[in-house]
């Protein structure tokens, strides 16, 4: 059984105080289940600092994007040795905020995938449809597209220790969810695509939801058979909210 993963995606929030409160709350009620982890992705800033906090501890920490570049005149990029140097062990690649907002292709997201694949960070390559897409029948060409970027530069065995999050677009920060029907028909559809390709990849990769988690919905979504676990934005930034899912992955486990 793949072990669930519950990540917070802090993106643009937070202070010192707030992100060492934060972390100090989440530690302090992490339930000890076995098969269920946890990762924080603070700001590029705090980054250091939960490092700190965390260490020693099962508490994970990963970074919301990273550079595809290994070092030189970037300005204001950071780069997957740099995360590695502060404590990271995972990166968010592709996040829907960067497509649309920072205008990351699906090429510029492969890359970045694949510089933190080969120095041993582990990316979480999100995915996933807008509204219009959705209803124009157009979902599993999207996601195909997205996966296919990834799977055309770097082969499907590139997945393996890689960890995939669909997160579609009109459910994040809207307070409205994917029902668990809803995105196992998605995540069914991202496993199978990867499964033709690689069967052992398949099995093995961690497929995380994201987009209005909520402690009150997160046990039946992490139910189900291919949802490992969930990508968090606004519900992470509370450390009982966040371990309120926690909580809901040891119920989905029970
Ligand atoms: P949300 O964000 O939980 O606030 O919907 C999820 C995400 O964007 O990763």
């Amino acid at each position: 059984m793949r072990d669930l993963l519950i990540a917070g995606n802090w993106k643009m929030n937070g202070s010192s105080a707030m992100s060492a409160e934060l972390v100090d709350g989440i530690l302090a009620g992490m339930p000890a289940a076995a098969g269920i982890r946890m990762l924080v992705c603070p700001p590029f800033p705090y980054l250091a600092l939960v490092a700190g906090k965390v260490a020693g501890t099962r508490l994970m920490l990963g970074a919301q994007t990273v550079s595809e570049h290994e070092s030189g005149a970037f300005t204001g990029e950071v780069s997957v040795s740099m995360l590695q140097d502060n404590g990271c062990r995972y990166v968010i690649v592709g996040h829907s905020e960067r497509r649309s907002l920072l205008g990351e292709s699906s090429d510029v997201v492969a890359a970045k995938f694949g510089a933190a694949r080969s120095a041993g960070l582990v990316p979480i390559l999100c995915v996933g449809e807008t509204l219009d897409d959705r209803e124009a029948g157009r979902t599993e060409a999207v996601i195909a597209e997205q996966l296919g970027a990834v799977v055309d530069a770097h082969g499907a065995t590139a997945f393996r220790d890689a960890v995939i999050a669909y997160e579609p677009v009109w459910a994040i920060g809207t307070g409205r969810t994917a029902t668990p029907d809803q995105a196992q028909a998605v995540h069914a559809y991202i496993r199978g695509t990867l499964a033709a390709l690689d069967a052992s990849v398949a099995k093995a990769v961690q497929i995380l939801y994201g987009g209005s988690v909520k402690g009150d919905n997160a046990a039946a979504l992490f139910a189900m058979r291919d949802i490992d676990g969930g990508l968090i934005g606004g519900a992470s930034l509370k450390a009982a909210d966040f371990l309120a899912i926690a909580q809901g992955a040891v119920a989905a486990r029970n």
